[in-house]
C-alpha cells in the first residue's frame, strides 16, 4: 500500500514537501490545514500515478511547472454570483441603508469594501451590484470602491476580465441582469458602471496587510482550509482593517475566534454577519 492509500500521514515526508515550496518558492503550504494539504496533494499524486510524497518532491525538480499546478489544486476557486444569496439580500436591504444613513450623518462620502479570497470575482462584483441597487438614486452622493484580492493570478486574470459563460448567469437576479449585464453570444460581460468600481489585487492573506479601512469586509469559503493559528491571526488583520462600525461578512462555514467575536457585535448569526462596535 502506499501513503496516499494508506490514507497515514507520513509526517515526515509531507514536512519536507512543505518545507521544499516554501524554500524554492516562499510560500507556506504549513498555514493550511494538514488534513486539507493531504486531501489536496493526493487527489493531485492520484492523477500523476504518483505513490508517496518523497516522489512527488523529486518530481518538482524534474519539473518546475508543478508548482504552479500545486497551488492550483490549493486555491481551490469554486464560487457563484450570489452564493448564499440571503447574505445580499441583508446586504441590500439592512446594511446598506444602514451604512448610507452613517455616512450622511459624518458627512463622509467614501464607501471601501474588500472582498478577500474572491476567486473569479464574482463576489466583488454581486457586492458591488449589490451596493449600486441599495443606493438606488444615491449613487452619485458616494464614492464606491471595492477591491477584490486573491493568492491566484489566473482567477483574478478572470476577475478582471469581468466576463463569464452565460451558464453563470442564472445565479444573478432578473432586475440587477436587465440593469447591470450585457449579453455576447455565449457569454455575458459586466457592464462598466459596476466595473468601474472594483479592482483586483494579488494578495496573500498568510502575509499581506491591507492598506486601507474598509466598511465592509466579505471573507467567505477561504479560511476554512487554513490552520486554527492562521484564521485567529487573520481574524485580527480584519478587525484592524474595518472603520468603526464596519461590517465583517463570513461564509457560512466559517466561525469567529472567540478572542475576536468579544470585540464584535453580531448582525446575523445564521449569515455569520458581525460589526465592529462604533464606540470602543
Ligand atoms: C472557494 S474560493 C472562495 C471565493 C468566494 N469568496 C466565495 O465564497 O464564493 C477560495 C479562494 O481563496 C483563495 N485563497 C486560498 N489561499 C489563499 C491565501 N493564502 N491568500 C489569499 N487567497 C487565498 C483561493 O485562491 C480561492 O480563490
Amino acid at each position: 500500500m502506499t501513503d496516499v492509500e494508506a490514507g497515514r500521514v507520513y509526517r515526515g515526508n509531507l514536512t519536507r514537501l512543505i518545507d521544499k515550496v516554501r524554500n524554492e518558492r516562499g510560500f507556506d503550504l504549513g498555514q493550511y490545514r494538514q488534513a486539507y494539504v493531504e486531501r489536496r496533494v493526493a487527489s493531485r499524486l492520484r492523477s500523476l500515478d504518483l505513490h508517496s510524497y518523497r516522489q512527488y518532491v523529486d518530481y518538482l525538480d524534474g519539473h518546475p511547472d508543478e508548482y504552479g499546478e500545486l497551488l492550483n489544486i490549493l486555491t481551490i476557486n469554486v464560487t457563484d454570483f450570489y452564493r448564499d444569496s440571503p447574505v445580499y439580500d441583508i446586504f441590500r436591504r439592512r446594511i446598506v441603508p444602514d451604512m448610507l444613513d452613517e455616512k450622511l450623518r459624518r458627512r463622509n462620502r467614501m464607501i471601501r469594501a474588500w472582498s478577500a479570497g474572491c476567486a473569479t470575482g464574482q463576489e466583488p462584483y454581486s457586492m458591488t451590484m449589490s451596493f449600486l441597487d441599495g443606493m438606488a438614486g444615491h449613487t452619485e452622493s458616494f464614492l464606491l470602491s471595492v477591491t477584490g484580492t486573491d493568492l491566484d493570478p489566473k482567477a483574478l486574470a478572470i476577475a478582471q476580465a469581468a466576463t463569464y459563460d452565460i451558464d453563470k448567469l442564472s445565479h444573478i437576479p432578473k432586475t440587477h441582469q436587465v440593469k447591470y449585464i450585457e449579453m455576447d453570444g455565449s457569454v455575458f460581460h459586466i457592464k462598466p458602471e459596476v466595473t468601474k468600481h472594483v479592482r483586483f489585487r494579488q494578495m496573500n492573506l498568510f502575509e499581506d496587510r491591507p492598506v486601507s479601512m474598509y466598511d465592509v469586509i466579505f471573507c467567505r469559503n477561504v479560511f476554512i482550509y487554513f490552520t486554527r493559528e492562521q484564521q485567529e491571526r487573520i481574524l485580527d488583520t480584519f478587525w484592524s482593517a474595518l472603520s468603526r462600525g464596519g461590517y465583517l461578512v463570513l461564509g457560512r462555514s466559517e466561525k469567529l475566534a472567540p478572542s475576536v467575536a468579544a470585540r464584535l457585535e453580531l448582525v446575523d448569526g445564521r449569515e455569520r454577519i458581525y460589526r465592529k462596535p462604533i464606540r470602543p
